[in-house]
């Protein structure tokens, strides 16, 4: 397993191309099983998941070509199975995203249970009752979830009765080939969500309320190709800016927004950063000052993001102060704390909420990734720690960051990938 050495030192300086978003490309991919005819996309970012992502989409019969600067194809015209197997779906529980437009386009899905992973046990239950109600039958056999449908998927009025990032992606993308309208009640709202939804549309899908808590689809009979330009990846925009925030820098980060991640950028701005934006910029300037240490408490989008809350919990282990961080999206997210404290983070977990006093320095340690996010906090740590931090399974950060040791040397850090 690839391990990540890493020196601790002075603070991030310089510029970086953030790549495009891996929570919006994984159902932007799926939603190509949609189409009849050639999806083209662009600033697909090149990552472990979409590779599964793509893998699974073969197995399922598409012509995929992944091209170079992040373009990426997919032919869905000839289909050639429905059963998305285990072997791939245990890898990646996005997967379970392609249910909905196989059951909407093909009458039919058979996809392996997705189990859960390190931050919880991640249920699919509103999945299938939204498509129950939208007339599918469903049965769970051998592992296996085993959905048909006796013609199209019907319209429905669906009340989702919590808020779901993948449970709204799944239900939209079966509601744009159903008969009649779906509404879509208490939906996520993320910005990967409106992504998705603006390609749908692209491909021809009849959706209003992209945006709000509240979609409304009119489903059409058939969807065309399109070509689609994928979003810029918000939580690896927040990581970079964290990280200099953490070792009091200044970078600039290009191909990226400020309006898709205010909750981070207000709380930057309460840790003391300096925060210039643009267009399709964003420039974070510590003035050389130690941060501030902030509150965090997770909750669907607009609020603060889940995928943030570790790599601030480092942050706040070298800040001036005591800081909260308080996660109410999964159970089993704040597992970072250990590591941390492993490396004389002082982290005291109560329940939910990790209380976190703030040290001029930690110290090296080798410590171990257990999921993405978790594993980003452990990087910010070891740049902020004296010597040099061993983080193994680093496996689990190619999942979500592209090139992140040559984004980091970029920025001047010390940073190596061992090879094992
Ligand atoms: C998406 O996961 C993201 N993944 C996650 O990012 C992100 O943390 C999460 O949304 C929340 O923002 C992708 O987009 C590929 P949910 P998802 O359904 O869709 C419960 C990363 O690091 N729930 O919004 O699986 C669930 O248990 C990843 O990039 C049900 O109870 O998240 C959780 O507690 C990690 N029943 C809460 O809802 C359901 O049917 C939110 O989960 C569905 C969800």
């Amino acid at each position: 397993m690839d391990k990540f050495i890493i020196t601790g030192g002075g603070p991030l300086q310089g510029e970086l191309r953030i790549s495009g978003s891996k929570n919006a490309a994984l159902p932007i991919l799926a939603a190509t099983l949609l189409a009849d005819g050639i999806v083209s996309l662009g600033n697909v970012p090149r990552l472990n998941d979409i590779s599964t992502m793509v893998a699974l989409l073969k197995t399922l019969g598409l012509a995929i070509e992944v091209g170079d600067e992040g373009k990426v194809s997919v032919d869905a015209s000839h289909v050639t199975s429905t059963t998305a197997p285990y072997d791939l779906v245990k890898t990646m529980r996005a997967s379970i995203l392609v249910l909905g437009p196989l059951l909407a386009r093909f009458g039919e899905a058979n996809v392996s249970f997705p189990g859960g992973c390190a931050i919880g046990s991640r249920p699919v239950d509103i999945h299938l009752r939204g498509l129950e109600a939208m007339g599918a039958h469903i049965e769970i056999d051998g592992g296996y979830i085993r959905a048909k449908t006796n013609g199209r998927l019907k319209g429905a009025h669906i009340l989702m009765d919590i808020v779901t990032v993948g449970g709204t992606e799944n239900l939209l993308m079966a509601a744009v080939l159903a008969e009649g309208r779906t509404i879509l009640e208490n939906a996520a709202r993320e910005p990967e969500i409106v992504d998705l939804a603006h390609m749908l549309v692209a491909m021809g899908a009849k959706i209003e309320g992209i945006g709000t808590a509240t979609l409304t689809v009119d489903g059409v009979t058939s969807l065309r190709g399109c070509e689609y330009e994928v979003m810029p990846d918000r939580i690896e925009t927040g990581t970079y800016l964290v990280a200099a925030a953490a070792t009091r820098g200044k970078v600039r980060l290009t191909a990226t927004r400020a309006d898709i991640l205010e909750a981070v950028l207000i709380k930057l701005e309460e840790a003391g950063a300096h925060l210039e934006v643009g267009d399709n910029w964003i420039e974070l300037d510590m003035q050389g000052r130690r941060p501030k240490a902030v509150n965090i408490r997770t909750a669907p989008y607009p609020a603060f993001p889940t995928d943030m809350q570790s790599q601030f919990m480092a942050m706040n282990a070298v800040a001036e102060g005591t800081g909260t961080v308080t996660e109410t999206i999964f159970e089993n997210r704040l597992v970072q704390v250990s590591e941390l404290n492993r490396m004389d983070a002082h982290i005291l977990l109560e329940g939910n909420t990790a209380i976190v006093k703030g040290v001029e320095r930690l110290k090296a340690a080798p410590v171990m990734a257990s999921d993405l996010r978790a594993s980003a906090s452990l990087v910010i740590a070891a740049l902020v720690a004296d010597g040099s931090t061993l983080i193994d399974r680093i496996y689990h950060i190619d999942r979500g960051y592209e090139s992140i040791e040559a984004k980091f040397h970029t920025l001047g850090a010390d940073i190596r990938r061992v090879r094992q």
